[in-house]
């Protein structure tokens, strides 16, 4: 199981630090979760934080950007030069999800497709064989600390089905990645359903226990 710690509830007046107690802790992905105020009701950074982020902490983090924004069809290039090695878009922000993902490829970064609580998975079997990962967000996206939607579990299971087939016929893999009130408690059922990717914001950081120690917890349900 990849754990992509969400940067959202982290300090964010000094979020190049809360990045680095993610990686001393052992974690190689950082799930960066971009607004625009617009496709979502919130706002929080874009590719000149990226790109700081990415000299302060170097070339090994992968930059998983969630791109919560509109106009991801003209930008998307301004994030992989700000230093992103992954961008997932969601199905509603594009006019031609199948151009845009492969114009993501071409441009040399993976590619994901996010799936909104609202949003039929269809929309992803579409274009699943130009993927590397499917973004089922288990709440619906602008603000980190919500509850987890236990009616994903269908949506999950289905993509399982399809990507499961996809491989079977000699296609690409696909990430499952959950986002939205993934904690302790029920990331061991994620891993049930096939889901090898999960983003934890509100989880990890708290003010209740450090990274580490919520990591460990998180680590600990994972193997029972
Ligand atoms: C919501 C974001 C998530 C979320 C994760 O729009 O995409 O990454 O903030 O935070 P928790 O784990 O607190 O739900
Ligand atoms: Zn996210």
């Amino acid at each position: 199981m990849i754990i992509a710690p969400s940067v959202l509830t982290a300090d964010l007046a000094d979020l190049a630090k809360s990045c680095q107690q993610a990686i001393d802790s052992g974690l190689d992905w950082l799930h960066l979760d971009v607004m625009d105020g617009n496709f979502v009701p919130n706002l929080t950074f874009g590719p000149p934080v990226i790109r700081s982020l990415r000299n302060a902490l170097g070339p090994e983090p992968y930059f998983d950007a969630h791109l919560m924004i509109s106009n991801a069809e003209q930008c998307f290039q301004d994030y992989i030069d700000a230093g992103c090695n992954h961008l997932s878009v969601h199905v509603e922000a594009a006019t031609h999800l199948h151009r845009l993902v492969t114009a993501i490829r071409a441009a040399g970064a993976g590619v994901g497709v996010v799936l909104n609580p609202g949003t039929p998975v269809d929309a992803a079997l579409e274009v699943l064989s130009e993927l590397d990962l499917v973004l089922v967000m288990s709440v619906n996206p602008g603000f980190g600390g919500q509850s987890f939607i236990p009616a994903v579990e269908q949506k999950i299971r289905k993509l399982k089905v399809a990507i499961d087939e996809q491989v079977a016929a000699g296609g690409r893999t696909v990430q499952i990645q959950v986002d939205g009130g993934v904690k302790a408690h029920n990331i061991g059922m994620l891993q049930d359903w096939g889901v090898g990717n999960c983003v934890v914001g509100s989880g990890l950081f708290n003010d209740k226990a450090s990274i580490q120690e919520n990591l460990n917890i998180i680590q600990t349900a994972l193997q029972q």
